[in-house]
């Protein structure tokens, strides 16, 4: 196993740049002696040396302006290659992938790691709670060439966080995520991140977050947070009310920008358009990071990305024509692992893509009927999509909606009092 040391490692974006485009909000102490030349050439060489060379030019690191969240169930290969239809810059998450299914599956890797070549850039996040498993995992999943690899210490689900200390109990240990980050990057040569709340349980003043970020950045190369801006409560509500219940609290995200000028920070939690997204942005974040909207309502939300958030040419295409092009992939995929997929789990991110257009309605009972008989995508297109209008089908995708404009207008009043780090861990971790 290689050794972290304490190289920079991060992730970047590569076209459109946000490290081009936001330049003026880089803290003048991240410098380029900072980086890590082979970590940031590593993800991108093989695939594209021009891009490598930009970001190398380029001389500073940013992590993306736009990605979509890990999410169980929803974020598997066939809801990233619809995306990766619709937008040519967002980052792509994986659904969270725990250590040990990497592990105890290595003969069987391509079923849980593959991916089409399209979806770059895209992020593999892990769970875990063994470090010998999350070295293991990580150095298994370098064949991939993932562009980054994310740990997930957000998650609430009893099945993840009841499992000793996984997920968003993690956020209790901070030493532990410090040693693990450590053991992650020394295991690849791509950036590293963590993926994590605002707190846990009472576990949630400004102070112990900030506690957080500072020992976990200073035991390991991490030095980009992506922050779900509302707490996890462990005990007694359901993952989906983990989502909605705790208030999020932006102005703690804000904070972290404050206190930690040398970290990289991209917020999550209840945005939901391009609009908020810029908005988030304008108001200093340096990513930001989209759930429940991508994936619930994906034609208006990712539609706009390129061009709205990366000053990007959109693809220009209509779904009906994103729709022939996922058949043709639908169709390559299915049974691929013997009874599976079936079409039902191929078709089931399309079904949002028509969400409160006219005919929608139709198209989900055809499709529900569909169902039971279809052993194409081809012929389930052909049976439910007559529900659709061609206006819909064929138009391009509309003006984005407007976004909530106050949502981070007051933040400014609203920050936590600064950062004041203990004398204990000035000394533990200096
Ligand atoms: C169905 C679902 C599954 C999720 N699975 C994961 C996961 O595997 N890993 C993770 O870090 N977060 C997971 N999340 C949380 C999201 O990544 C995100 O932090 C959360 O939904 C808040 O962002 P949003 O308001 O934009 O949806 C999940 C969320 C949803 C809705």
């Amino acid at each position: 196993m290689k050794f972290a040391g304490c190289s920079l490692t991060a992730s970047f974006t590569p076209i459109y740049s946000n490290i081009l485009k936001n330049t003026s909000r880089l803290p003048s102490t991240i410098s380029r002696r900072n980086l890590t030349k082979s970590k940031i050439l590593s993800a991108y060489s093989q695939k594209d040396p021009l891009l490598a060379d930009a970001v190398m030019v380029a001389g500073r690191y940013f992590p993306p302006l736009f990605s979509v969240a890990p999410m169980m169930d929803c974020t598997d290969n066939h809801y990233r290659t619809l995306a990766r239809l619709i937008t040519k810059h967002a980052w792509l998450y994986t659904e969270m992938l725990a250590a040990e299914t990497i592990v105890y599956q290595k003969d069987n890797l391509d079923r849980f790691l593959s991916y089409s070549p399209d979806q770059h850039p895209i992020v593999l996040q892990i769970g875990g709670n063994n470090l010998e498993n999350l070295a293991k995992a990580t150095e298994l999943a370098n064949a991939y060439h993932y562009d980054e690899i994310n740990f997930n210490c957000g998650c609430p689900s009893p099945k993840v966080a009841g499992h000793g200390c996984f997920g968003a109990r993690l956020m209790l240990d901070s030493k532990f995520v410090g040693e693990a980050m450590s053991v992650i990057a020394a295991n690849t040569d791509v950036p590293v991140t963590v993926k994590c709340r605002i707190g846990v349980d009472d576990h949630d003043s400004y102070n112990e977050l900030c506690d957080f970020i500072y020992k976990v950045s200073s035991l390991s190369p991490t030095r980009h947070f992506i922050i779900h801006s509302r707490k996890a409560l462990l005990n007694g509500i359901s993952p989906a009310e983990n989502r909605s219940i705790p208030p999020l609290k932006y102005e703690y995200f804000y904070g972290l920008l404050r206190d930690f000028p040398d970290l990289r920070f991209t917020i999550n939690g209840g945005i939901t358009c391009v609009d908020e997204v810029n908005a988030a942005l304008t108001a200093g974040a340096h990513g930001v990071m989209i759930g429940r909207a991508a994936y619930n309502n994906p034609w208006p939300m990712l539609g706009h990305v390129d061009s709205a958030i990366y000053g990007a040419p959109r693809s220009g295409l209509t779904r009906r024509q994103i729709l022939e092009k996922y058949q043709v992939y639908g169709d390559s995929v299915l049974r691929k692992y013997g009874e599976k997929p079936h079409v039902r789990d191929v078709v089931k991110p399309i079904l949002h893509l028509f969400h409160a257009e006219p005919g929608n309605g139709v198209w989900k009972r055809k499709a529900d009927a569909a169902f039971q008989h279809c052993t194409s995508i081809k012929s389930f297109f052909e049976e439910t999509l007559v529900a659709i209008p061609d206006s819909v089908l064929d138009s391009p995708v509309a003006e984005p909606p407007a976004g909530r404009d106050h949502l981070f207008t007051d933040i400014p009043n609203l920050l936590p009092p600064p950062y004041e780090m203990g004398a204990e861990q000035e000394l533990q971790y200096a």
